[in-house]
């Protein structure tokens, strides 16, 4: 089985870090969502991943490479505009061959699960293979009607009225039959090239389409809402490795604390779960619960909680933050205390916050 990871789109519900920054890599507690999402791919058995990309291909290079690393093959395959998941399969077709293959978004953060539903698929090779999970609102997302043996019925892409509350979650199962039924697909009313629409029209053939629900944990991390909350599930699994030599005798480290290389902590209380990136320096400032800070950032004089803050941000003499998305080399200030307070900072950003 191979992989096709989808890491192209523009991200608008993340602006603005991704003006500067693709979605997908977008770090949760500290490690981009697409790096999560490779990792479980190669735990699946699989070695071979296509990965869409788009205008931001460089960045995801950087970050992915040729995926040795990860004991991962990757090859990359540009998608000039954003015109929709079946499109992606379009043009994934030389890389995928009549191989059977997963398609998993690159912005959906899956936890558990996901490698037995990549088992019962190989056994039982229906020609779809769906993971699906109640959600309270499905207007946001594909939607199937499955009937009680886990047959699919019917899908619908974001539709006004769902028939039923099982959202598409991101990760689908195909063979070779996929191939025909993306093509001659028409473009939807949002104008993209519909994966729901080739589905179902495998559902009409006649097809074996079969729906499994996801009981682990799954956030589509398109707003920073799931990416703090996807940040507190990973932390909270967190383990300190300690003891640390950055830390200063003046500080006070408690709960689970991990530190990556160069770190240091002066004069701070640290409150775990939090995760700290190389050749960060935390000094005066009370850090966590519930917070990822990246590598090479500067935090002085600084309260913060259920936050992410990423690399190389500065922050100086600012409290109460919380709940809060530093974007990458941004320096927040402050000259004066001030309330409790919810900070959204894209790259570069320099920002000078007053009573
Ligand atoms: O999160 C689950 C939902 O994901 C499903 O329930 C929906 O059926 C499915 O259409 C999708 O909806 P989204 O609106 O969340 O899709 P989004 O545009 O965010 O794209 C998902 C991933 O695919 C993301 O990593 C960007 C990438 N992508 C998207 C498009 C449209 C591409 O690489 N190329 C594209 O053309």
């Amino acid at each position: 089985m191979k992989a096709l990871i989808l890491s192209g789109g523009t991200g608008t519900r993340l602006r603005p870090f991704t003006y500067s920054i693709p979605k997908q890599l977008v770090p949760v507690a500290n490690k981009p969502v697409l790096l999560h999402c490779l990792e479980n791919v190669r735990a699946m058995g699989v070695t071979e991943v296509g990965l869409i990309v788009g205008g931001q291909e460089e960045q995801i290079r950087a970050v992915v490479g040729d995926g040795s690393p990860l004991g991962l093959e990757i090859t990359y395959i540009p998608q000039h505009l954003p015109l929709g998941l079946a499109h992606c399969v379009q043009i994934a077709r030389d890389f995928l061959g009549d191989d059977d293959f997963v398609m998993y978004l690159g912005d959906n953060m899956l936890i558990g699960g996901t490698t037995e539903a990549a088992k019962a698929f190989q056994e039982q090779r229906p020609d779809a293979a769906l993971l699906v999970t109640e959600v309270p609102d499905p207007r946001q997302f594909g939607v199937a009607e499955v009937d009680a043996e886990g047959r699919v019925l019917a899908l619908a892409e974001k539709p006004p009225h769902p028939r039923s509350n099982l959202a598409l979650i991101g990760v689908y199962f195909f063979t070779p039959a996929i191939h025909e039924a993306v093509a001659g697909l028409r473009p939807s009313a949002r104008g993209e090239l519909e994966i729901t629409d080739a589905i179902q029209r495998l559902v009409e053939d006649g097809r074996a389409v079969s729906a499994e629900r996801f009981t682990g944990y799954w956030k589509d991390t398109g707003n920073v809402e799931d990416m703090l909350d996807c940040n507190r599930v990973l932390l909270d699994a967190l383990r300190a490795q300690g003891p640390y030599a950055g830390v200063d005798p003046d500080s006070v480290l408690t709960g689970e604390v991990v530190l990556g290389p160069g770190a240091e902590i002066i004069a701070s209380r640290v409150e775990g779960p939090v995760v700290v990136g190389a050749g960060t320096v935390i000094r005066n400032s009370h850090i966590g619960p519930h917070t990822a800070v990246g590598r090479d950032c500067e935090l002085t004089g600084t309260g913060i909680s259920d936050s992410i803050v990423l690399e190389g941000a500065s922050i100086r003499d600012v409290q109460g933050i919380h709940g809060s998305l530093i974007g990458r080399w941004a320096d927040v200030q402050a000259g004066t205390s001030l309330p409790r307070r919810r900070l959204l900072v894209g790259d570069h950003s320099q920002i000078s916050l007053s009573a």
